[in-house]
């Protein structure tokens, strides 16, 4: 169904055996009026999933993330569950009141669960594979250039990196391979690199600071990495398609974006077996933006083979105050811990896919969803 342009559907109590409670009604109608309000997709599930982690915090940014609800929703469901007196603001703080933590009881909303495994943290990889390169990477990308709003930028957590690269290495997508990376602020390159695993690296990155930063780091290790600037919205260099067998890159999430993004690095792909991975969060991206982006791949002979949630965790960036959410929270409590992060998606290609090269010109950082930029 609509509301007002803006979609709210699914999720919602079945007529028999619903574990649903009296609160049910009331929590659709919270959807519906949230989603209309921010012109976000949203649906009663996600102000369960708010209502849940509620229960557990009371700091915005661990909401973000342990509630994993797109942040303009966040706003948005948040101001209705005060304007209601269910949630009332403390300081920086978001407490549910009495009548909120009656409402869960009434619709079954039980405490988020935290069930991540303390030893990988939930990726499910062992980065300890990597042995000194973790250490020489620590020391690399102590002097890295700081992120700037000017591309979105936001980096990886260094573990998160090298997680990233130890995957690569377990799914046999870095060794002997010619490895395509677009945008590497997260310096995937000199991990990878560094493993002396793959036969090529060549990244393709806008940031000039960053193409220096890389190529001086690669040069001082002797290490199998090129890098040169490219902007996403310029065809991929025709000497550059169907030259790689892996990619990996971190798209801004919109969907103009993330297509723009994979288009390129699809392109590059030789074809049928090459594979690549990429970050996609929940914080920008919504579960019909998921959807869209899944959807797009297989059209694209590009089938999902893995995802990790919560694999990637984001340094926070000092750009937070100037970012689209800001005026919409309604606390602004500083970020002390990463709480930004995205979930790893593998694709494998079945075949060579039929994908224009051609200029992009749409908006490649700001969609309805965009939260950070
Ligand atoms: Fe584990």
């Amino acid at each position: 169904m609509t509301a007002g342009g803006a979609e709210v559907s699914g999720y919602r109590p079945s007529s028999t055996g619903s574990r649903w409670g009296e609160g049910t009604e009331l929590i659709v109608e919270i959807a519906q009026r949230a989603a209309q309000q921010a012109g976000v997709f949203l649906t009663a599930r996600d102000v369960e999933r708010l209502l849940a982690a509620l229960q557990v915090t009371t700091n915005i940014w661990e909401l973000a993330q342990r509630s994993t609800v797109p942040l303009l929703g966040i706003c948005s469901v948040l101001r209705e569950l005060i304007d209601r007196n269910y949630v009332e603001v403390q300081g920086e703080r978001l407490r549910l009141t009495e009548m909120g933590e009656q409402l869960c009881r009434r619709a079954g909303i039980v405490p988020v669960r935290s069930v991540r495994c303390p030893s990988c943290h939930g990726r499910g990889v062992d980065i300890g594979v990597l042995g000194e390169v973790r250490d020489e990477f620590l020391k690399i990308s102590a002097d890295r250039p700081s992120a700037i709003r000017d591309y979105d930028q936001a980096y990886l957590v260094e573990e998160a990196s090298l997680a990233r690269v130890a995957f690569l290495l377990g799914k046999g997508d870095l060794e002997e391979r010619d490895v395509l990376i677009i945008g590497d602020d997260d310096l995937i390159s000199l991990a990878a690199g560094l493993t002396r695993a793959p036969r090529r690296i060549l990244v393709l990155e806008v940031d000039e600071r960053i193409v220096g930063f890389i190529r001086r780091v690669a040069d001082r290790y002797g290490l199998p990495v090129e890098a040169r600037v490219y902007n996403v919205c310029d065809p991929l260099p025709e000497e550059l398609c169907h030259e790689f067998d892996t990619f990996v890159c971190d798209p801004s999430e919109s969907f103009g974006g993330l297509t723009a993004f994979l288009t390129r690095c699809l392109l590059g792909l030789r074809g049928a077996g090459a594979a690549g991975v990429f970050g996609l969060s929940r914080h920008e991206a919504s579960l019909r933006k998921w959807r869209d982006v899944q959807r797009w791949l297989l059209e694209r002979e590009a089938v999902v083979t893995d995802i990790v949630a919560e694999f990637g965790q984001y340094h926070n960036w000092p750009y937070y105050r100037e970012m689209r959410a800001w005026p919409l929270l309604p606390v602004h409590p500083v970020p002390e811990r990463p709480w930004y992060q995205s979930c790893l998606y593998r694709v494998e290609l079945l075949d060579r896919p039929h994908l224009e090269n051609v200029p992009f010109s749409a908006e490649i950082f700001m969609d309805e969803e965009a939260a950070t930029f």
